[in-house]
């Protein structure tokens, strides 16, 4: 995609890699508007980034959703670049009972809250001379990590999402990017200085550059290996990284 001359709408906008990607087009002089649920952080990221909007929103809430996309469509009508952030990655046990809410809150916020706050989007993307929906999957989409089954599925329907609508708007002006994500050091699961998470500076420096291309897929290089469709290896695949994971524990909290 083009980085410069764009007004981006920006979900989980208030850390991580929402944020830091938000400052990263901010400073290439785009418009960027963020948004989240935690004001002080909405409010304390935009005054750090004069000239950085906000928007509050509870990507989990239908109304919500679609009185914010009313509220960009009036108050930004040069909108073109929907980067859908916002995510949550709960633990659970695949092998034992599963948590109602905690598995609704992340179904509602991993896969539901893209593909709505896309649908309320793309009638507006669609009249951009050029337009851009950037979904944020994650490397577990492609190698389901056990500690995270429902966070690890929902990511690959996200990815498969994002096929059918790559697909769909192939004959429009919208162009369909996916960053698929390594594990990064943000506050997702615990911010901290496991060596296996990538810092947060190298992956957005990496993120840019792929957006850049036309790529279709936005992977940093430690992603390509899993990324590779193992084919029939798929289960020593996942089986070994379960293993390694169960023999070096991802800390919670
Ligand atoms: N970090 C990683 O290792 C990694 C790896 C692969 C993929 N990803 C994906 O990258 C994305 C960003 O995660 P991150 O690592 O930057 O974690 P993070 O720092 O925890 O950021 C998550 C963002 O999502 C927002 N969010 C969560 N629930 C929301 C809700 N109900 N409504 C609106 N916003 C909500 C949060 O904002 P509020 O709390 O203010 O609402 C926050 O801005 C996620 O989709 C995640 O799955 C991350």
């Amino acid at each position: 995609m083009k980085l410069t001359d764009n007004t981006i709408f920006i979900t989980g906008g208030t850390s991580g890699i929402g944020r830091a990607l938000a400052e990263a087009f901010h400073k290439l002089g785009n418009r960027v508007i963020i948004s989240g649920r935690r004001k002080a952080l909405l409010e304390e990221a935009t005054a750090a980034n004069p000239g950085m909007r906000w928007v509050e929103l509870d990507i989990t809430d239908p109304d919500n959703i679609r009185s914010v996309a009313a509220h960009l469509i009036r108050e930004y009508p040069g909108l073109n670049v929907l980067v859908n952030n916002a995510g949550i990655m709960p633990f659970d046990d695949p092998a034992g009972a599963i948590d109602e809410d905690t598995m609704l809150a992340s179904v509602n916020t991993n896969l539901l809250g893209p593909i709505r706050m896309t649908a309320a989007l793309v009638e507006h993307l669609k009249k951009q001379p050029r337009a851009h929906i950037i979904n944020n999957t994650s490397v577990l989409a492609y190698l389901p990590l056990a500690t995270n089954a429902v966070y690890s599925a929902l990511k690959a329907g996200l990815h498969s999402y994002t096929l059918s609508q790559r697909f769909a708007l192939r004959h429009t002006n919208i162009q369909v990017q996916e960053i698929a994500p390594p594990w990064v050091n943000t506050d997702l699961i615990y911010k901290g200085d496991d060596p296996r998470a990538m810092p947060l500076d190298a992956f957005i420096e990496q993120t840019m550059a792929a957006l850049a291309t036309d790529a279709e897929e936005v992977l940093v290089e430690s992603v390509r290996p899993l990324r590779d469709n193992p084919g029939a290896g798929e289960h020593a695949l996942v089986m070994g990284f379960n293993e390694s994971i169960v023999a070096n524990p991802i800390p919670v909290g």
